[in-house]
């Protein structure tokens, strides 16, 4: 998608180094765009853990690359198996939510069986044709999804208002984003859109990076607080909830940023559809029940405590609570699969249940 007019992806191979990859540090956004450098299995650690690069499947394409690096780090070592597996297991550790980290780090892993000589180099294809696998799954959503949108339209003949959460958009992919991706489809193909944007406390995910990339697209948009949907759709003012999901079960639950259960509750009992952008690679098969096998990420209070914002051309961060005060940050809920009128994959949409999933991908 656009910066400034200008074509980007999230991550990227730098141009005269292979070695190096490059990502947008989010942590930096709306304010600056700040390009970083990763060299090693620790920056990349770093980058997930800090959330330099964040949301599920950018999460994932970025633990990708972090497994070429422990290749090359590990190559003349005699202990090259013992160091690219405690290097997969120290990135999976980053970050325990979303699924597309382990899945990601898991399938590299799966070539460790391979030609150990051949290693580094293949990692780093299979890191890149993971990145296009993603951009091409994301693609295929805002395909499917599109026609929600268009349907909408067809029927009020006004611009279609959407709900999303957090940032599941390119910023939280390589390209296109999950629940973004019908809305960039709608807008391309002329079909005027507004988008309500939660804010997403604690760090502000929908505030700064959805804002952002949707007005870098010209999309309208509105930021909100966490709190005003529910009254927002209590009077018509929202027609269609999409969020994205960091791990969907076999039985349909949806595990997103926290908050976006309040938002599901909210549009149930105000008959609005609720729709999830679910790449195959967010869903995890093994488990059934999310609010039971799920494990919810809790991060540093700091997050609560503390706000950023840009000042006189510098981003500070102030204090916002009692400084004695404790904070509980708990970065993610389970949306339970009643809740969810559909999940849009990049097979096509389908119920949020077993039955739903396993027609779609067997
Ligand atoms: O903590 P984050 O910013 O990584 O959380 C991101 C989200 O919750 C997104 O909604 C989710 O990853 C879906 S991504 C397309």
């Amino acid at each position: 998608m656009k910066i400034n007019g200008k074509h980007h992806h999230t991550i990227w191979l730098k141009d005269d180094d292979e070695q190096v990859v490059q990502i947008i540090d989010q942590r930096a956004l709306p304010h600056e765009l700040v390009i970083e450098d990763l060299k090693s299995v620790d920056d990349v650690f770093i980058a997930i853990k800090d959330m330099h690069v964040r949301g599920a499947p950018l999460i994932g394409v970025t633990a990708a690359f972090g497994m070429y690096f422990a290749a090359l780090e590990a190559f003349d070592n005699q202990e090259f198996t013992k160091y690219v597996i405690a290097s997969a297991e120290k990135l999976k550790s980053a970050r325990p939510t979303a699924v597309n980290l382990a899945w990601a780090v898991d399938y590299q892993l799966t070539l460790l069986s391979n030609n150990p000589k051949s290693l580094p180099a293949t990692l780093l294809e299979n890191a890149l044709t993971i990145k296009k696998e993603s951009i091409e799954r994301c693609r295929k959503i805002g395909e499917y999804g599109f026609p929600l949108i268009e349907k909408i339209y067809k029927k009020k003949h006004r611009p279609v208002n959407i709900l999303t959460h957090c940032n599941a958009g390119w910023l939280a992919c390589i390209d296109y984003g999950t629940a973004t991706a019908p809305i960039y489809a709608a807008h391309d193909k002329g079909i005027p859109v507004h988008v309500w944007v939660d804010e997403t406390r604690p760090r502000n995910q929908g505030a700064r990076i959805t804002a952002f990339e949707l007005k870098e697209h010209g999309i309208p948009h509105t930021v909100i607080t966490d709190n005003a949907g529910g009254h927002l759709m209590q009077h018509g003012e929202v027609d269609l909830v999409l969020v994205g999901t960091d791990r969907t079960t076999r039985d349909g639950d949806v595990c997103n940023k926290i908050g976006t259960y309040l938002k599901a509750l909210a549009a149930k009992d105000n008959g609005i559809p609720f729709y999830v952008g679910a790449p195959s690679s967010s869903i995890d098969f093994s488990i059934s029940d999310g609010i039971k096998e799920i494990p919810i990420e809790l991060r540093g209070e700091e997050e609560v405590k503390y706000i950023q914002g840009e000042h006189d051309g510098t981003i500070k961060k102030v204090l916002l609570t009692p400084a004695e005060s404790p904070a509980a940050n708990y970065a993610f809920d389970v949306t339970p699969a009643r809740l969810v009128t559909g999940l849009i994959t990049e097979q096509g949409i389908c119920e949020a249940s077993r039955r739903g999933l396993i027609k779609l991908f067997h």
